[in-house]
């Protein structure tokens, strides 16, 4: 999604610009555009389409900059076009870049007409340059203009602006989307994720909702909502080069596949001891707030919130507690009902979920016992406004199809069911089983990626079609939906999931031989049920791709078996994931998909 990038400095700062640029491209975006001062004028490039389009036009203008402001659009108001690529401008003067939404920005724009501004762009952004030369040429400063303009706006913003008057000064502001400054050797930065500037600092302020900023080369002054000077703690985050380049991969997210034995450790590192889960992981005073939990909500999205569907299941079964999962976008707007005693989950990778944020919220003017976040991001939104919190500590996750983060998920969610039980005080032995289990979990993982090459051989036939079939049955039924999901999101395969048990009733109709079918068979009670329903596939002429455990016995007339390592069952839901990630990514491959940046999506969603 759309990302801001902002530098005051004693050197040039055209090519970091779009260096920042360039790293913040996992998170979607469809053009780029930059505003440099330059000899009391402004240079300003937009492209439609790829940084490496902005960065050509910087070669052939060759602009030299002390003071710039640079972007990545993802479309919300207005299609992907040049003229709504940011930089917006008004009158010459004025150059702004925003990342949200102005909710009001059809009034705001009415008005702004009425006062003579003409509008070039179909985006709700570009009122924002306009009313600040509005309350400018009031007589304000640029510091008073910001704050006018921002008791006009309702919705989220991160704004960076710069004044073609002044060649020192930016001016930033931050309601409901993520804003920081980065203290650099030579200059000063701003960012709407810290990876942009990474190569330039390892000292960030995340500024809070409400906040307006001025950066020159050498100096910042940070003022709260109602204007006053304060003072925001600087955050030290190493995020190494290692990290956040692809390596000898072809592709992020291939990188992030393999990674994940790695992940899963740090996940765990330092959380279990003995045959338990140690106290208090999720924070101070957690096990107590715990031991009073009579039921859980959990609000999440895509990915994530598919990870809720699997802990839904560890919940009841190792913790003994009912769980409602929702959406994040449909949560708060079914007027939910919250027992006391409630516990509230959100998870998130980025943290930074405009929905997830704004369920938190909204849950926090209820009567919740507490929240607690799963989450990527210590320093994000989530993380800052939940009461509780674990860090999946996966290291950056820059594919837009999310793969590390949620096997990590899951294990931190595991975490959390075996601490809710020992505060609880229920099932000891099945604790000591899963985390017995768990000490091993990385090791499997690392068993499991070695199927690839038999993958690498089921791959062509299912690039060559244009559905799948995904099926699972009780707690392999999110896992099936996380395989869709990754199937569609990078190969553009339409791909839908099922509880097997449901197929006959809708589904099959839609079976023959163009319709692979792909099915989760891991040993437990409902396998046998699964292999019949699979039998009804088989009778009506359909191809099957079974993923199962060596014990289950099944014939096949055509597809393919590939059988699983042995895991202990409550943590199957996190092997049986990497096949499908990898068949994804491969069947992406052949088709010859942008795999880290599928078309039309994002990896950070900051719009509700
Ligand atoms: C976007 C990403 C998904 C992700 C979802 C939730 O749609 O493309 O990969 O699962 O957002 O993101 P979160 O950061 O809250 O987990």
């Amino acid at each position: 999604m759309c990302g801001i990038i902002a530098a005051a400095s004693n050197r040039n700062v055209g090519k970091l610009l779009v260096k920042g640029l360039h790293r913040m491209e996992y998170r979607g975006y469809d053009s780029a555009g930059i505003a440099l001062h330059q000899d009391d004028q402004i240079a300003h490039l937009r492209t439609l389409g790829k940084v490496k389009l902005l960065e050509d036009k910087m070669i052939e203008e060759k602009p030299k900059s002390k003071l710039g402001i640079a972007h990545t659009r993802w479309a919300t108001h207005g299609e992907p076009s040049e003229e709504n690529a940011h930089p917006h401008k008004s009158n010459e003067r004025i150059y702004i870049v925003h990342n949200g939404i102005i909710e009001n920005y059809l009034n705001l724009k009415e008005f702004l007409k009425k006062e003579g501004y003409a509008f070039s762009s179909q985006t709700d952004s570009e009122l924002i340059a306009h009313m600040l030369e509005f309350f400018l040429n009031q007589g304000n400063s640029i510091l008073d203009a910001m704050y006018l303009t921002k008791e006009k706006l309702d919705g989220a913003y991160a704004i960076a602006a710069i004044d073609k008057e002044d060649d020192k000064n930016i001016i930033i502001a931050r309601s409901k989307s993520p804003l920081l400054i980065g203290i650099g050797t030579d200059e000063l930065l701003a960012a709407s994720d810290p990876l942009a500037i990474s190569g330039l600092t390892n000292e960030f302020i995340f500024l809070e909702d409400g906040d307006v900023a001025q950066i020159s080369a050498d100096d910042f002054k940070i003022y709260d909502d109602s204007k006053k000077q304060v003072e925001r703690e600087i955050t030290h985050i190493d995020i190494s080069h290692e990290a956040s380049s692809k390596g000898d991969y072809r592709h992020f997210m291939e990188k992030e596949i393999y990674e994940q034995p790695a992940a899963i450790l740090n996940t765990i590192d330092g959380r279990v001891g003995g045959d338990d889960v140690l106290d208090n992981i999720f924070g101070l005073g957690s096990s107590e707030m715990f031991s009073k939990v009579k039921r859980i909500q959990i609000v999440a999205c895509g990915t994530s919130l598919h990870a809720g569907r699997v802990a839904a299941n560890w919940f009841s079964a190792i913790s003994e507690l009912p769980t409602q999962v929702d959406y994040a976008s449909e949560y708060r707007y079914k007027n939910p009902h919250v027992d006391q005693d409630s516990l509230l989950v959100t998870i998130s990778q980025s943290g930074e979920t405009a929905d997830t944020l704004a369920a938190l919220r909204y849950a926090q003017e209820k009567d919740y016992l507490s929240s607690l976040t799963v989450c990527n991001v210590p320093t994000s939104s989530l993380a800052r406004e939940s009461e509780y919190s674990i860090f999946t500590n996966a290291g950056p996750e820059i594919g837009v199809a999310s793969t590390k983060a949620f096997t990590t998920q899951l294990a931190g969610l595991m975490l959390l069911a075996l601490s809710l039980a020992k505060s609880r005080d229920v099932n000891p032995k099945l604790r000591t089983r899963v985390i017995t289990a768990m000490r091993s979990l990385a090791d499997t993982v690392e068993e499991t990626l070695k199927l690839k090459d038999e993958i690498l051989e089921i791959a062509p036939e299912i690039a060559s079609k244009d559905n799948a079939l995904f099926l699972g049955r009780g707690i392999f039924y999110p896992i099936a939906k996380e395989g869709a999901l990754k199937l569609k999101e990078i190969s553009y395969i339409h791909a839908e999931a099922y509880p097997a048990g449901e197929l006959k009733h809708g589904p099959l109709a839609l079976i023959d031989e163009d319709m692979p079918v792909i099915a989760l068979a891991p040993e437990s009670e409902i396998a046998e049920k699964l292999v019949s329903n699979l039998e009804e596939v088989k009778a009506r002429g359909g191809t099957i791709y079974v993923f199962s455990d060596p014990s289950i016995s099944m014939e096949l007339k055509s597809g393919r078996i590939i059988k699983m390592p042995k895991c202990d069952f409550l943590l199957t839901p996190i092997i049986y994931t990497i096949p499908l990630q990898i068949l994804s990514y491969e069947v992406a491959l052949l088709r010859g998909t942008d795999i880290d940046q599928p078309r039309n999506l994002a990896k950070s969603v900051t719009v509700e």
